[in-house]
């Protein structure tokens, strides 16, 4: 890991460390951070310094390892217990993005597995670093199938970032554009702000325009009458979750499957199989709701009167019936779901 070619997120083997690059300070500074204590962690998936369901994933996972080889505890038991007890705080930082307590899982099932704490330790370390290494595989496994779903000559629209930086490299939806880009097609992107974090206007340009891939920054609001006049030709967006009945991803995904429907655009997601929670519906996940402070500050600056109300959702829920087509690490989906879902309960 380099300052000019960083994953993500990474683990850091000669100092028992978490690496990550700092999302927070983005694009106006790409600066990596090491991690060595579960609070720090749980902070900086608060803080949004490390996002993206997948990321999240890895984050959930490498926590677990930190928690472990950090440890003093010789007891197994109570070693358990304390590392337990670092997941729990993990898991509760972000309800809504089902990949954290997906990666955290995996590592706890490891250190249960155990004969000693010195095993634990190397099987969580292992284990965290397998949630990483498959990140990149299914990242890429879902571009080479979500490229065909693109035109040769294309205008893609994207919210968020479903990009390398939500992932270990490469992206979801963001790694369609790219496979598609790579496969000689001609791609554009319209990238959506994403108020009021701005994850599409600081980390999808910043990541696409790095990359040399055309991309066209836009307010939120202007998706709809670009549709309108023609100018989209697609839309593609990652996810934080999906349900038996919906996806759930960035605030503001629901009105661009709309408007999309409405204007007769296709409406893509892309996403791993670890994003799929197919045992719940929309109404028993919990949506994030984030501080006041996003909606009523810009920096210093005040937006909203001190005493006006504040509602804040991180992600809204787009019903499937909106969705063409699902571009998984297994393939494409598509609809009836009540049929292609069975090969992800497989
Ligand atoms: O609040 P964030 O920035 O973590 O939200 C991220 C998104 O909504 C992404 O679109 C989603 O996690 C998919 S990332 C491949």
């Amino acid at each position: 890991m380099t300052e000019e070619e960083p994953y993500t997120i990474a683990w850091e083997e000669e100092t028992g460390s978490i690496v990550y690059i700092d999302q927070t300070l983005l694009p106006g500074q790409c600066r990596v951070v090491r991690c060595t204590t579960i609070d720090d962690l749980a902070r900086a998936i608060r803080r949004l310094e490390v996002r993206g369901a997948p990321a999240l994933g890895i984050a959930g996972a490498m926590g677990v390892a930190l928690a472990a080889v950090r440890s003093t505890e010789e007891d197994l038991d109570r070693f358990r217990v304390e590392v337990g007890q670092a997941a729990d705080l993990l898991r509760g930082t972000r309800p809504t993005a089902v990949n954290l307590a997906w990666g955290i899982d995996r590592v706890i099932r490891k250190v249960a597995m155990a004969a000693s704490v010195e095993e634990a330790k190397r099987l969580a370390v292992a284990e965290a670093n397998a949630v990483a290494e498959e990140d990149e595989l299914t990242c890429r496994k879902i571009g080479a199938f979500g490229e065909g779903l693109f035109p040769n000559r294309c205008t893609v629209l994207t919210h968020c970032n479903a990009g390398a930086l939500a992932c270990r490299c490469w992206g979801t939806a963001l790694g369609v554009i790219r496979s598609a880009v790579a496969a000689g097609k001609d791609v554009r992107v319209i990238a959506c702000e994403t108020r009021p974090l701005n994850q599409g206007s600081r980390l999808t340009c910043w990541e696409l325009a790095r990359d040399g891939i055309d991309v066209t920054l836009i307010p939120d609001s202007s998706a709809a009458y670009l549709m309108r006049k023609g100018a989209i030709d697609l839309v593609i967006v990652g996810a934080d979750r999906i349900t038996g009945d919906a996806v759930f991803n960035k605030i503001g995904t629901y009105m661009h499957a709309v408007a999309a429907r409405h204007h007769k655009i296709p409406f893509y997601v892309a996403a791993p199989v670890s994003t799929f929670d197919l045992t719940r519906t929309e109404e028993e996940v919990t949506v994030e709701e984030r501080n006041r402070a996003e909606l009523a500050y810009c920096g210093e600056r005040q937006l909203a009167p001190d005493d006006v109300a504040v509602l804040n959702y991180a992600f809204d829920a787009t019903p499937l019936d909106l969705v063409d087509a699902i571009v998984t690490d297994i393939g494409v989906l598509r609809q009836p779901y009540t049929e292609s879902f069975r090969l992800i309960r497989k």
